[in-house]
This record gives C-alpha cells, structure tokens and sequence, in this order.
C-alpha cells in the first residue's frame, strides 16, 4: 500500500521558537515513519516582508538544521528549500488567476501583518445596523425632536464613519505589498503541487489549508480533476503555544518583544530569564484551567516537553507555587535546548546545503509532471 503524503514548511524568518516546534516539527518528527513526507524551507514566502539577503540565506540554512536536530530524517522525508522548484511559483501564478480578491481580503494573517486589523464585516454590521436603528440619537431629554432630524443626523454619522473606515482601509492596502496580499496563494500552490493528503501546522494555519482547498477544488471542477483536496493535521495540545508576555498572543517570531519566546538560539541562562519573566494569573495554585491562561500555556509546554499529563502536573505541584514550577519548568525547557543546540552546532552549513540540493533534486521531477499537467489542462503547450 503506497503512504499517505505529507507537506509542510515554516519560514526562514524571526527567531524560530518552541511553538513552532511543539505546533509543526514535533509532529512532523512523529509522522515521518507512517507519512511520504516534504519538509521545506519557505524562503519565497519569507520575502513577503523585507529580509536582510544575507540574514536570509544564514536564516534558511538555520532552519534546516532545526529541522535536522528534530529528528527529520533526510532518509525518511524530503527537505528541500521552495525556491530551489520554481513549479511552486509557476503554479502559485496559475492559481491567482483561479483566486478573488476576496478570497485574500478575508485572510487574517494578510489583516494583522498589513495592519488592516478592523473586519470587514463587522464594519458592515455596525453601519447597517446604525442605518436601520436611527434610535440611538434619541435620549429622554430629546423624545420631540424632530425625527427626520435624527434620521439625518444618523445618516451623517453614518456617512462619516463609512468614510473614515474606507479612508483607513484603503491608506493601509496600497501601502501593504502584493506578495503579502498573495501569500496564501503560494503556500496553496507549495501543498497542492504534491497532492499532498495531510499537511501538519499549528492552528494560525488552518485558514490558508482552508484556501488550499478551495481552490484544489475551484481548479478541479473548472479543469477536471487533477489536485488531491489536502486535508490538515493538529494536534491539539501544541497546536497554539501562546507569548510567554502575553497568553491572549500567540508565541510568534516576529514579536516586538524577545520576552514572548523561547528560541533555539537562547542560552540557558536566556532561557532561565525569560520562563522566571514569564507572566502568572492571580493566585498561587497551580491548576490547569481556562480562568488560567498564562499558567495553561506553561502547564502545557511542560507537558509536552516531559511527556506528562497536565493532571498529573497538578498533582506534582499541588501545595507548591510558582516558583518551585516555574525552577523545573526552566530545567525541562534547557534540557530540551541544550542537545538541540548542540545537534545544530555539529551539523555544517555545507552538510546541510548538500541535503538540501539533494532534496530539490529528488522531489522537483514530482512537481513538474504535476505542473505539466495542469499547463496541458489549462491550454498551454508543453
Ligand atoms: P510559520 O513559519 O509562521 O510557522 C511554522 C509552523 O509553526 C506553527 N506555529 C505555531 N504552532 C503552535 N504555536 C505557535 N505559537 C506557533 N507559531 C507558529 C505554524 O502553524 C506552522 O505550522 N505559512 C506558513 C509556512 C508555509 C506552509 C506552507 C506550511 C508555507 N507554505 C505549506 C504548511 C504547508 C507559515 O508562515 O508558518
């Protein structure tokens, strides 16, 4: 029975942290025995906001040596870099030319990293209900005004505030770049290319997948079938590490704040600091719950790191405080690190670069024969 496949990539971008190993490459590590498995480095999406060239070809090399020092095999799985298959751009073009703008507008990622925070629709709800319900702008005082005074002056605010939103929205979209706006596209296209069945990320990915297979199936039924429809893979208690400076957030890489994370370039010393940083809830119990946000999330790193079930963690500190947790927390998070970071000091750039070649040279022939494909369907002539 041939394997199932699997795709996915992380960006050679920021400090990368344990989320995004507890969120992707913990999995991927697990899944490569039972999985056909593609592992890649996403330099093409990386450029989607500004890098320093040389940061980023340090930065591409780095991440393949976390995913080395995991436990990706290159026996097992393929590793490659994106930008050494150019199908991956090829397609993403094919693909824009199947996708709406709207279809990208919606992409929270697009909004939170362009700036556009405020929604769309909730926008519309607000100006639709302000322009139904004119009700507002009378008080007690008011009861004989004029109602025709009230509808226009609701209609104004509504005018003004119609204005000031599209103003904002419109300011921030043209200063914002193309490749962010397509971004999605691209890492549909990465998926897709592979008919890939199941692709393992954290939960901040689920809408893109989303997109993947949309559009899997918009191409399908315009052309005929051709694309696997992927389906996602989390594992719920990895799947949202939060900032260890603020549990409403999740841990990212490009926080404004090295207190938010915990990265495989931190020393133990580091990361000593930043788990005895991390922000509490009130009160001194050590409980798993949702009242709990900040401890949740380092009950949770802890469990996934010494493979301990959070009730048993309860158990383990019931009595104790923070500081006895937060000591043995520190201990576990370095006794992770410290081998990892030795794994990836042992490995060389060019050991790694020449596993990377060797990766894009036995996965490229798969997606040209895909590509192949859809250029036939689609009219062109190959
Ligand atoms: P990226 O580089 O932001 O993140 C890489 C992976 O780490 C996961 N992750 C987290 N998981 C748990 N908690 C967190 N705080 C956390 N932060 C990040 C992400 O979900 C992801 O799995 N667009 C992708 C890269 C990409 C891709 C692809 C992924 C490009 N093409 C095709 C899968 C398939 C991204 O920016 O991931």
């Amino acid at each position: 029975m041939t394997k199932k496949r699997i795709f996915s990539g992380i960006q050679p971008s920021g400090n990368l942290h344990i989320g995004n190993y507890l969120g992707a490459i913990a999995n991927w590590v697990k899944m490569q025995d039972e999985f056909e498995s593609i592992f890649c480095v996403v330099d093409m999406h990386a450029i989607t906001v500004p890098q320093d060239p040389e940061v980023l070809r340090q930065k591409t090399i780095e991440v393949a040596k976390i995913y080395l020092a995991s436990g990706i095999d290159p026996q097992k799985s393929s590793l490659f870099i994106q930008s050494h298959v150019p199908e991956h751009a090829e397609l993403c073009w094919i693909l824009n030319t199947i996708t709406q703008n709207g279809d990208l507008t919606k992409m929270t990622q697009f909004k939170s990293k362009a700036g556009i925070q405020f929604d769309l629709e909730d926008f519309e709800k607000s100006l639709t209900d302000l322009q139904n319900n004119p009700h507002p702008y009378f008080d007690d005082e008011n009861t004989d005004t004029d109602i025709n005074k009230v509808i226009k002056l609701s209609r104004d605010v509504a005018y003004e505030t119609a204005r000031e939103f599209i103003k904002k929205f419109i300011a921030k979209f043209n200063s914002s770049g193309v490749g962010l706006f397509d971004y999605p596209v691209l890492m549909a296209a990465d998926i897709i290319l592979y008919d890939t069945q199941t692709v393992p990320v954290g939960e901040d990915q689920l809408q893109h997948i989303e997109l993947a297979r949309d559009l899997a199936k918009r191409f399908n039924s315009k052309f005929g079938e051709t694309f696997v429809v992927p389906e996602f893979f989390i594992k719920k208690e990895g799947m949202r590490i939060m900032g260890l400076d603020d549990p409403s957030k999740k841990m990212s890489k490009s926080a404004s704040s090295e207190y938010n994370y915990i990265a495989f370039s931190d020393s133990e010393e580091i990361i000593r600091k930043k788990i005895r940083k991390a922000v509490t809830d009130s009160g001194s119990e050590i409980v798993y719950r949702d009242e709990k946000p900040a401890l949740k999330n380092l009950i949770n790193i802890y469990s996934l790191l010494a493979d301990k079930k959070t009730s048993e963690i309860e158990t383990m500190y019931a009595g104790k405080g923070y500081g006895d947790f937060k000591n043995d927390l520190a201990e576990i998070v370095v006794n992770f690190m410290k081998p990892m970071q030795e794994r990836i000091s042992g490995l060389s750039d060019e050991k790694v670069l020449e596993i990377l070649r060797e990766g894009a040279e036995k996965i490229r022939p798969i997606a040209k024969k895909k590509l192949d494909e859809v250029k036939e369907k689609i009219g062109f002539i190959v």
